[in-house]
């Protein structure tokens, strides 16, 4: 069985976790290979919205088991609430269903301060993070001195962990932040050990042998393509390999595990970005108002995780297109179609003009994007109310060429687009 991998394709947010939960349906395993609770998957079941930070969103398919990999960072505070949400809903959370790699980082108070008080040192040029932690916990991995779930099956585990509070008080004092107390921290992870050891696993074991025995493996990838550390729009990115290849170094699995795998970008019939950096198909006033939404709908335009309010702008197609190249996608879902009802002019951006000199592909990546001029083909939008369509040929004319006006652009099949956050509010692409 080939595995598949659900990407974003563009700054988050695209709508990942309802399209994990779909294909969780037929899946064995569901397994995140980046991140942490910088992450929010919204699923909607019924009147049920679940909005989940780490656990992958298969978890509410009773069969599938969930993976957390390698390539995470996990605060194990956030993890414990939402395991405890999850049985809250009567969702079976144990050892047998969720798995988690030996080598995936802890996330402590202390990166969620360091964070904070980096991000906030950074002053006007600020990146705007969820606060998190992330960045430090990746930063602690990559200078070696980070504490991974292998070590909390280890005697020495509390040392470590009160030797790393330390060094970050010292750089929290130098930031002018406050000191976290490290026995407070201390009794904390003693109560996290004691719960989450028998979780821990050899994912790469767990999942190597069971893609031999032709298990069906979805992952789920978290944030964007253009959030991606190396492909994204650097500095305003988060700390990890989010795109398509991290799969395989973020969940232990051999390269040759990647043979016919169906790689699937979600990407929103518009464009959205929660945080700084460059955006250069958004727009303001009335037409944002109309992508935002107000608030009072569950799916309106603000963070999952922070409750910021998304800047909007309309679908941009050459960062689509090096979504594509980047991940390798094979197919497309397109997100939000119903959104885009009443708007009378649609837009996709095919190209930017800079200097007078027209650019239809990045070069050397999309950091530069600043002062980048968005050349829009223009297209005729529908009225009517789609969230009640469920095959394609009951779709609004305009609507089926705005997808194939997608397809075209990147040279990729568009497989499926959804037309209301509901599990069913889905059709099948023609
Ligand atoms: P993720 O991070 O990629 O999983 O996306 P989020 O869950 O953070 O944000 C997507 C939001 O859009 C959530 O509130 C979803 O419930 C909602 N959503 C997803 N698909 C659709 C859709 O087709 N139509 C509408 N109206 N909302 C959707
Ligand atoms: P999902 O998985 C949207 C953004 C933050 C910030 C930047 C760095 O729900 O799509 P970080 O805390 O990671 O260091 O912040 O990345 N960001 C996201 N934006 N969706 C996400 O996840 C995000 N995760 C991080 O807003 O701009
Ligand atoms: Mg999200």
């Amino acid at each position: 069985m080939p595995i598949q991998i659900i990407v974003g394709t563009q700054w988050g947010d695209e709508g990942k976790g309802r399209i994990v939960d779909w294909y969780a349906a037929k899946s064995d395993f569901v397994a995140r290979y980046n991140g942490g609770d910088n992450a929010g998957h919204s699923v909607t079941v019924g009147n049920t919205l679940f909005k989940l930070h780490l656990i992958p969103s298969g978890i509410i398919h009773p069969h599938a088991v969930a993976v957390l990999g390698n390539g995470m960072v996990i605060n194990p505070q956030s993890l414990l609430a939402e395991m405890e949400m999850l049985k809250g809903h009567g969702i079976l959370v144990g050892p047998q269903r969720l798995r988690i790699s030996h080598a995936a980082h802890l996330i402590t108070p202390s990166h969620q301060a360091l964070d904070k008080a980096l991000d906030a040192a950074r002053g006007k040029g600020n990146i705007g993070t969820t606060g998190r932690g992330i960045g430090p916990a990746y930063t602690d991995k990559a200078i070696r001195r980070g504490l991974r779930f292998s070590d909390m099956m280890e005697s020495s585990f509390l040392n470590k962990l009160n030797t790393l509070t330390r060094e970050i008080n010292n750089q929290l004092s130098s930031l002018g932040a406050d000191e976290m107390d490290v026995a407070k921290i201390e009794q904390d992870f003693i109560q996290y050990r004691s719960i989450l050891l028998p979780y821990i696993t050899d994912v790469s074991i767990l999942l190597s042998d069971a893609h031999e025995k032709k298990a069906f493996i979805l992952a789920e990838g978290a944030q964007g393509t253009l959030l991606d550390i190396d492909h994204g729009t650097y500095p305003y990115v988060t700390s990890s390999s989010t795109t398509a290849p991290g799969v395989f170094s973020g969940l232990g699995l051999g390269l040759t595990t990647a043979n016919g795998a169906i790689v699937t970008g979600v990407c929103k019939s518009f464009q959205t970005r929660v945080g700084s950096g460059p955006f250069p198909t958004e727009v303001i006033g009335e037409i944002a108002e109309r992508l935002r939404g107000s608030g009072k709908n569950p799916w309106d335009e603000f963070g999952t995780t922070t409750g910021r309010a998304r800047r909007v702008g309309w679908l941009d197609g050459v960062l689509l297109r090096y979504a594509v190249r980047i991940n390798g996608l094979t197919e497309l879902i397109i997100t939000k179609m119903d959104i885009l009802s009443g708007l009378m002019e649609l837009k996709i951006c095919v190209g930017y003009r800079k200097n007078g000199v027209e650019i239809r592909d990045i070069v050397f990546g999309p950091s530069n994007l600043e002062d980048y001029e968005p050349m829009y083909e223009t297209m005729p939008g529908w009225d009517e109310d789609i969230c009640g369509v469920r095959e394609w040929d009951r779709l609004p004319h305009q609507a089926r060429s705005y997808i194939a006006a997608i397809s075209k652009l990147t040279g990729v099949p568009v497989r499926m687009v959804c037309v209301g956050p509901e599990r069913e509010q889905v059709v099948t692409a023609k």
